[in-house]
């Protein structure tokens, strides 16, 4: 029989998760900071590789009316799990596809002006790899953004025998793949406890292998059991796009800009004499020992004029997606403690409290006026990296996005009836997800069912046999049980509710 996987883990499902910077909003504000003329928000195409569950995708579709979406994912559970999502909530912009890179290849498709990767380069092999630059050359628009997420060089190097060790001691036991993944963790634990010398010379294995243990089962099976695992330095991988006539421009994770400021003068000037910028890109992730990467593409990229880059960044609008009084003037940024001036980022949180604002809208705010575009924006920055503040849509359509996420949040709140726990729902201004917990979620379905929280939630804890947990201790009685969802209730009220409202979700 013909092995479809080509070695890809397909015996259990990936996890369910929401990725902010595979949003568009995100692509376009990264790439505009630096400078780069970026795809357009308002009418587009977009194409997520490897969709896995596709709970992105459909968070993105939801967000994006006027778009129109494509996920693909061989792995026929996640097409279907995906379809499903979309179908609960009637989504009409979203075509999942249980194809292989190679069938959607040959597929009729029109091109696209985001393909987004995350999770997936490093773990297929080099015939997949090939594919897929023909297929970012082949289905990529000119101007058309790629969002790549891989496993680094050098930040894996000690830790790669380990992966190698669990996948070779369970490879060929017969084991489901979460079994192989028990079996390997174990094996491994033993032989750092008759103190192989692998683990006494590379000591920071350990802290791997603890943090494996916590991690879970499916996350392990699809992060180190594929056949394939390829952490890939950033200019294999610049090379490697050459062919698809991509340039790399920026990180998508905005934090990557802070983390220079690590960097002592001897080491910048070092990086500094480095002329070639791929070259000076890679060395800059031996300085940081880097495992992760989510860099972002352009095919044809242009530079932006400062002047066009002002005007662009002031278009750009910012919600506040915590309660002000949730911000913290003492944080630690990059691993250091720096205290935020609260004459900045007090009126700045305020103006956005208030609500969703542009930078210009921010800049023309009484308290905001002593400070430039330059201030607000890096103010801005900072508590993007806090995930207070997020970049958000523009306020034109916002009515038309209102409805097509009411859908979706809808059947996500219909399933955490049924325990099943997305932790995220779609915000018509963010154009992206917001977390939210399985209880608030169910506080929020009793609020839009005009019903009493307390009743309605308890229940479907009883029906489910839960009950709550409060201080650590397990509350047994109806009554403790219904006393502190009252006091839940009354917070959610008081508190997330304004939010969410604020957010657009209610
Ligand atoms: C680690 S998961 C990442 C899923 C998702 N992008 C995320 O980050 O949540 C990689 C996904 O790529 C899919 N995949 C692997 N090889 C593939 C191939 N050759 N064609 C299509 N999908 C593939 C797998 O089924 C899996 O869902």
């Amino acid at each position: 029989m013909k092995d479809w996987t080509h070695g890809y883990v397909a015996d259990v499902s990936y996890d369910y998760s929401f990725f902010p910077e595979l949003a568009p909003i995100n692509i376009v504000f990264n790439l505009l900071d630096k400078s780069f003329f970026p795809p357009s928000l308002e009418k587009f195409t977009y194409c997520e590789l490897g969709c896995g569950q596709g709970f992105t995708t459909n968070i993105l579709a939801a967000t994006h009316p006027q778009a129109e979406f494509w996920g693909v994912d061989f792995n026929p559970t996640h097409a279907a799990e995906a379809q499903r999502l979309a179908q609960a909530a009637q989504l009409k912009n979203i075509h999942f596809c249980d194809q292989s890179f190679a069938e959607f290849l040959q597929a009729d498709t029109p091109k696209f002006d985001y393909i987004t990767l995350h999770g997936v380069y490093s773990w297929i092999g080099d015939e997949n790899r090939r594919i897929i630059v023909e297929l970012l050359q082949q289905k990529l628009k000119c101007g058309g953004a790629v969002y790549l997420s891989y496993n680094t060089l050098p930040g894996w190097s000690a830790v790669m025998p380990l992966r190698d060790l669990m996948v070779q001691y369970t490879g060929g036991s017969g084991d489901s793949t979460v079994q192989r993944v028990e079996k390997g963790l174990a094996f491994a634990k033993q032989l750092q406890e008759v103190k192989a010398r692998y683990f006494r010379e590379n000591p920071t294995v350990k802290y791997d292998l603890e943090e494996m243990q916590e991690d879970s089962r499916n996350y392990l099976a699809h992060e180190y059991f594929s056949r394939h695992w390829q952490p890939l330095y950033h200019s294999e991988v610049v090379q490697q796009l050459v062919d698809a006539k991509l340039t790399f421009t920026t990180s998508a994770d905005i934090d990557d800009q802070f983390h220079n400021l690590k960097l002592n003068e001897e080491q910048l000037n070092l990086l500094a004499g480095i002329t070639d910028s791929t070259l000076r890109e890679t060395i800059r992730d031996f300085m940081f020992n880097s495992r992760f990467r989510r860099d972002l593409f352009v095919k044809g990229p242009i530079k932006l004029t400062t002047l066009e880059q002002v005007e662009l960044l002031s278009n750009c609008r910012f919600a506040l997606v915590v309660l002000p009084e949730e911000i913290e003037y003492e944080i630690e940024l990059i691993g250091r403690p720096i205290k935020l001036d609260e004459t900045i980022y007090q009126p700045l949180v305020a103006a956005l409290a208030d609500r969703p604002q542009t930078l210009r809208e921010l800049m023309r705010q009484p308290s905001l006026t002593k400070l430039d575009f330059a201030a607000i924006l890096q103010a801005l920055k900072i508590l993007i990296t806090t995930y207070s503040v997020v970049p958000a849509l523009s306020e034109a359509q916002e009515e038309q996005r209102k409805q097509a996420v009411a859908g979706l949040n809808a059947a996500i709140l219909k399933r955490a009836r049924f325990g099943e726990d997305t932790q995220i729902l779609a915000s018509p201004i963010t154009g992206g997800g917001i977390d939210i917990s399985r209880s608030e979620q169910l506080f929020l379905l009793a609020h839009m069912r005009q019903v009493d929280p307390v009743q309605f939630i308890w229940n479907i804890l009883q029906v489910q046999g839960e009950k709550l947990i409060k201080d650590g201790k397990v509350l047994d009685s109806p009554e403790e049980n219904q006393a502190e969802l009252r006091i839940q209730a009354q917070r959610f009220a008081d508190l997330r509710l304004p939010l969410l409202g604020r957010l657009g979700l209610v």
